[in-house]
């Protein structure tokens, strides 16, 4: 686990398939996958999505993996692993500054080594934080938050299929508002930051945002996601999905909505992935539920995936509710029927990217306000270009954001000269082609991002080592 740009799994095989596709998916910046034939009837999960395009995964434990029931059911069903806590905070830097990633390597070269994707969970939560981030707040928090971010992202980079970025930000019940903790006293835009460390650490990764009772349309907290993800789009935060964790029990039931909810979010352009799926119940209500949501997913094409939080029952975090598919001796379960024929019925995601404007299903929420100020520059002078840029800074580093505004005849191309301060240096750079890394350094457009219609705009971003206060971006176009 030295190598950072380690390429992803590439197996023959029947697990390959997915794996060599998501490289290829993720390579060309394209959101879908597809099986051009027709369904056979597969006899496992993870076949039965991959011939729809999708993954089906599991949450596992990395001190489960000497048992050889959970391991077999594992590599025979799923071809997509989350590590049920081993990447998470505590566990990844448990003092400040020394990172431990030993329990998550087990479950990560697990996974590679047959073929399966990984998902990485999670980044930033307020959940299972080490003792000394949770006594801490403002600034000294933030910088901690991100380099964490940034630290363990560039760790995995190359081999996370998508990172649970941010988790859990929202509050329950009626507010729709931010959910109060350390990371959200650090000031609202820091799930923003967030992503855009992850971007800049891994920009080959898929980032999402991942919250539990986000599934039913109607609830505010479903629509305080989706006004977030929203503003993120129209201002260029990164972000490629939502994940759903879709935790159902009596509390929290499988919602006649949720298909309603998958392609609400989906119709913003980003993909969803069902991410900790479990429904608490058993026999034939469970299995309808279970086939209710799995016929959901594969009737959205940016429904990418879906995850059961653990293999058996008996391996769950809510044992007592026998939520998942394998009873607590590895057996299936009407549940694992129900799954399995749904996948085995299900159409193959389409060949060609759906319309990613589509307007949502139901009316869209009253607009939220942006979570920051706008930039204070001038507006760009007519026929030509403007730049403003914005830094996420942390001790010894930092990433900028650079938002590029076409003047009254839009660009057909541009570039942005900036100085980088004496002892900074660029050592990544994405949405733009960088010459040079230190001093006078010029950021060109690439191909898909030339053309800027009169007054709109752009982003791209770059991450350096030292200080990067100070820069200021001269902006030319053609
Ligand atoms: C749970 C794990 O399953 C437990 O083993 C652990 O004790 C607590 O966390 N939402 C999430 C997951 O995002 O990380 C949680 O996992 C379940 C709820």
């Amino acid at each position: 686990m030295t190598d950072h740009h380690a390429i992803r799994p590439r197996r023959r095989g029947p697990r390959a398939a997915l794996a060599s596709v998501a490289v290829v998916a993720l390579a060309a910046g394209t959101a879908l996958l597809y099986a051009s034939s027709a369904n056979a009837a597969e006899s496992t999960l993870g076949a039965a999505a991959a011939q729809t395009g999708r993954y089906f995964g599991a949450a596992i434990a990395a001190h489960k993996l000497g048992d050889s029931t959970y391991v077999n059911i594992l590599n025979r069903e799923f071809n997509s692993v989350t590590a049920e806590n081993e990447m998470k905070i505590n566990a990844t830097e448990p003092q400040q500054g020394r990172f431990d990633f030993s329990s998550g390597d087990r479950i990560v070269n697990h996974a590679i080594s047959r073929g399966m994707a990984v998902r990485g969970h999670t980044l930033a939560w307020h959940s299972q934080q080490p003792a000394w981030m949770e006594q801490m707040e403002g600034s000294a928090l933030r910088q901690a938050m991100l380099n964490h971010v940034t630290q363990v992202a560039s760790y995995y980079r190359g081999k996370i299929h998508s990172w649970d970025v941010v988790n859990e930000a929202f509050d329950d019940g009626n507010s729709g508002a931010r959910r109060n903790s350390n990371l959200q006293r650090t000031g609202n835009d820091w799930i923003e930051a967030a992503f855009r460390a992850a971007r800049a650490a891994d920009p080959g990764a898929k980032l999402c945002y991942n919250d539990y009772n986000i599934d039913n349309w109607s609830w505010a907290k479903t629509q305080a996601a989706y006004n977030l993800v929203r503003d993120f789009k129209q201002r260029g935060v990164p972000i490629d999905c939502v994940g759903l964790q879709s935790h159902f029990n009596a509390q929290s039931p499988y919602p006649s909505n949720y298909r309603t909810t998958l392609s609400s979010f989906a119709a913003l352009g980003v993909d969803v992935q069902i991410t900790e799926l479990d429904i608490e119940g058993s026999g034939t209500a469970q299995a309808n539920a279970y086939r209710g949501v799995v016929n959901d997913c594969l009737a959205i094409a940016r429904c990418t995936g879906i995850t059961v939080w653990g293999i058996r029952d008996s391996d769950s975090w809510r044992s007592y509710g026998t939520p998942l598919l394998f009873d607590n001796n590895g057996n299936k379960k009407p549940a694992y029927d129900a799954t399995l024929s749904a996948l085995n019925s299900g159409t193959p995601v389409p060949t060609t990217a759906p319309p990613t404007t589509a307007p949502p299903t139901t009316a869209p929420p009253t607009t939220a306000p942006p979570t920051t100020a706008p930039p204070t520059t001038a507006p760009p002078p007519p026929g030509n270009c403007s730049a403003t840029v914005s830094l996420n800074q942390w001790p010894g580093g930092f990433v900028a954001t650079v938002r590029v505004t076409a003047g009254s005849s839009g660009t057909n191309s541009w570039a942005v000269t900036m100085t980088i301060p004496s002892g900074a240096a660029v050592t990544n750079t994405w949405n733009a082609q960088a010459s040079g890394s230190t001093g006078s350094v010029r950021f060109a457009n690439v191909s898909y991002n030339g053309r800027i219609g009169a007054g709109q705009s752009t982003e791209f971003g770059f991450q350096g080592t030292g200080s990067g206060s100070g820069m200021t971006p001269s902006c030319s176009s053609s």
